[in-house]
């Protein structure tokens, strides 16, 4: 049996070419590997204050992106996660064998509070309830996330045993899988920090919806270190983030790409690793922008997608009813 893999993303802000080479683009090989699920996470957009119409716009942008990319919607399931109300189904299931202890303790949990003290709803609370239900519904194996994400990635698993012992044989257990640290890209003010989709400084994250000027006047005032040698070292923490860009988006290795730039100097090796990310940037946002124009591909795309995920999810959710010992009539 082919293994499942899942993976939903928060249609909730531009993303950034961190999240490009280290989540969407891989996920177009996984496509011959695994049976795909992936979602635009509209459910978990939701705790955080939304401006209707944005969102809506947004959800279709990001198919529009993942399509783009190369997700392949007859190969894999590409939906919207509130399409298949398996997931807020599942996750009613799910809540009642989660303690509010643990839910409390997750550092997302606390770091999200801290910034939104006015609005520390349920849902927020509930969310990586959430995020086991979608995962756990499609018995998936594998789950692709970054590093900040796998805590939540261990709550599905924990949820899942817990389950499993007390009822039996349910739910498969997950699997995180982090991407290489090669493909962790930083941000090009503070490369302490990770490059975020939240960012204030507008200048230390690249969008994906950013254009050839925009890329390259960010890379411009992208911070480097002192010195004048461009190499990869822990001292020098902008020059080796430039690197491992400019290595992530050419396919080469950092080795390569310093001594591609060996006896360069800041401003033209800035220059090319803007010019480098625009080039590449390029043809994704004309391909986005063609399939934003045909709406009716797009919409009946991801009904496809949704029909495909119901089918899986409600084969999962079935399953868990009757173990609870839900009457399904029969
Ligand atoms: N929480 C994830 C993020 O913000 C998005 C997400 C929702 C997700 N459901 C998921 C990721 C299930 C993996 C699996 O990045």
């Amino acid at each position: 049996m082919e293994k499942v893999m899942y993976s939903a993303t928060q249609p909730s802000g531009a993303l950034t070419i961190g999240n490009y080479v280290g989540a969407i683009r891989n996920w177009v090989n996984y496509q011959s590997e695994y049976e795909c699920y992936f979602a635009m996470a509209d459910l978990h957009a939701l705790t955080v204050r939304q401006e209707p119409a944005a969102l809506r716009r947004r959800t279709l942008e990001l198919a529009a992106l993942y399509i783009a990319c190369g997700v392949d919607p007859e190969r894999c399931a590409l939906y919207v996660q509130s399409h298949v109300h398996e997931h807020a189904e599942m996750c009613w299931l799910l809540n009642c064998f989660a303690y509010v202890g643990e839910m409390s303790r997750m550092t997302q949990f606390k770091d999200k509070s801290a910034k939104h003290a006015d609005n520390i709803n349920m849902g927020l609370m509930d969310y990586p309830v959430l995020m086991a239900a979608d995962i756990l519904l499609y018995q998936t194996d594998c789950v692709p996330v970054g590093a900040d994400q796998t805590q939540h990635v261990e709550i599905a698993r924990d949820l899942a045993v817990r389950f499993n012992n007390l009822y039996g044989e349910t739910f498969r257990v997950p699997q995180a899988l982090l991407p290489a640290s090669g493909a962790r890209i930083r941000s090009l003010q503070d490369p302490a920090k990770k490059m975020s989709k939240s960012d204030e400084n507008p200048n230390a994250s690249v969008f994906l919806t950013d254009d050839r000027d925009t890329v390259i006047r960010k890379f411009k005032r992208a911070v480097t270190d002192s010195g004048d040698r461009i190499v990869q070292s822990e001292e020098k923490p902008g020059v080796s983030n430039l690197l491992a860009i400019y290595a992530a988006f050419r396919g080469v290795s950092v080795a390569d790409a310093e001594r591609e730039f060996e006896g360069q100097g800041y401003a033209s090796f800035k220059l090319a690793v803007g010019e480098t990310v625009a080039d590449a940037l390029a043809p994704v946002q004309a391909e986005q922008k063609r399939l934003l124009a045909d709406k009716t591909y797009l919409a009946g795309a991801l009904k496809a997608g949704a029909e495909k995920a119901h089918y899986a999810a409600r084969k999962t959710l079935s399953k868990a009813y009757r173990k609870v010992g839900f009457y399904r009539g029969d």
